[in-house]
């Protein structure tokens, strides 16, 4: 049985006491269950919130990081500073990285590997445009970003990994994939991972992003191979990211 995991992303918003307070909030109000949540940081806030979420069980995550392992890269922040700051997790290849900074599937895949060599546990986002749905290619897409990191880390990277498939055209436009639609490529996921090791295809979590609000959650998580979200929007209001959260 996979664990469900509910991941908010807050991407580029609050302020340093805006953030304290939203975990503070989510800290005091998030009720013991099997879910495991998290929350993914802008970088500067990491240490404060780290702070306001000592005392509970939300976990913290990156929103990137850097594909080498140090050096003279300006601007970028690597694993080993993220594990130093108590991420447990870091986003890798969210559309946002891919479509606005050129992360292609090859520089995913070494950020992928740098976070795992440091025991930051990647999330590798996958997903389509809408044009690419349009042209019947949701499948090859996340194939091609599937076999990067497979090419890069092998199959058994996933062992100690999480896979997030957002929609492109369901992100931030409240247009979320119906849960027959996000079920569909949850499953081609597990399938491509269990061609290469079914054990690891059966443990692997799968979350879905794209429009996850506190009135789709429920039935979204409710599909058998979708075992949590990852929340943009809805993840920076307490009240309606713990609905989601004790929607599992
Ligand atoms: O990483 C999650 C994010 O891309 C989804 O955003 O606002 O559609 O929930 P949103």
């Amino acid at each position: 049985m996979r664990q469900p995991l509910i991941m908010g992303n807050w991407k580029m918003n609050g302020s340093r006491e805006e953030g304290v307070q939203l975990a503070k909030a989510l800290a005091e109000g998030l009720n013991a269950g099997s879910q495991e949540v998290a929350v993914c940081v802008p970088f500067v806030y990491l240490s404060d919130v780290r702070g306001a979420l000592a005392a509970s069980s939300i976990a913290l995550g990156a929103q990137n990081v850097a594909d080498q392992a140090s050096g003279a890269y300006t601007g970028e922040i690597s694993a080993a500073m993220l594990a130093d700051c108590g991420c447990k997790y870091a986003l890798v290849g969210h559309s946002e990285r891919r479509s606005y900074y050129g992360d292609t599937n090859q520089t995913v895949a070494s950020r992928f590997c740098q976070a795992q060599k440091q025991n930051v546990i990647p999330v590798l986002c996958v997903g389509e445009t809408l044009e690419e749905r349009e042209q019947d290619r949701t499948f090859q897409v996340v194939d091609e970003q599937l076999d990067a990191v497979i090419d890069a880390a092998g199959i058994e990277a996933f062992a100690n990994a999480v896979i997030a498939y957002e929609p492109v055209w369901a992100i931030g436009t409240g247009k979320t994939a119906s849960d027959e639609q996000a079920q569909e490529v949850h499953q081609y996921i597990r399938q491509r991972i269990a061609d290469r090791n079914p054990a690891i295809a059966a443990k692997v979590q799968i979350l879905y992003g794209g429009s996850v609000k506190p009135d789709n959650a429920k039935a979204l998580f409710a599909m058998p191979d979708i075992d949590g979200g990852l929340v943009g929007g809805a993840s920076l209001d307490a009240k309606g990211f713990l609905q989601i959260c004790h929607s599992v």
